[in-house]
């Protein structure tokens, strides 16, 4: 987080429906997103799993982070759209291979829901 320039991604723990989701990174780049839920989310990740240089909030002075109004689950892409594209976002946590941040949360994880065999991804047009 410390290393951010502008806008930094790690996976998150226990959300999406999943035990986590992350950024898929290639080549050191983000090029999709593993999730359990709506991935076809422009950001499709959890406000646990980003941070954003105090720079780019200021160059950005009308971006909000809307409290109401955000379709479900939009939240995060729609402010995060507004400040940075997918291919500029920073993969931290080892590329995004490790979970170092979690959602704390009394709902039940649906393992129904994992993948067996490999990771489904969505991959972005890049
Ligand atoms: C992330 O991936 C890129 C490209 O494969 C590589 O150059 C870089 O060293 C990796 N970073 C870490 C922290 O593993």
């Amino acid at each position: 987080m410390r290393t951010t320039r502008k806008v930094s991604v790690w996976p998150v723990g226990l959300v999406g429906g999943r035990r986590y989701e992350r950024p898929v990174v290639e080549n050191g780049k983000v090029v999709g997103w593993y999730t359990g839920w709506r991935a076809d989310r422009p950001f499709a990740i959890d406000m646990a799993g980003f941070a954003v240089s105090l720079q780019v909030i200021l160059s950005h002075p009308k971006a909000v982070f809307k409290r109401r109004g955000s379709q479900p689950g939009m939240q995060e892409s729609d402010f995060l759209k507004q400040i940075t594209t997918v291919e500029e976002l920073e993969p931290k946590a080892n590329n995004c291979t490790k979970v170092l941040v979690w959602h704390t949360r009394t709902e039940k994880v649906n393992l129904a829901n994992e993948p067996k065999y490999h990771l489904d991804t969505v991959n972005i047009e890049v």
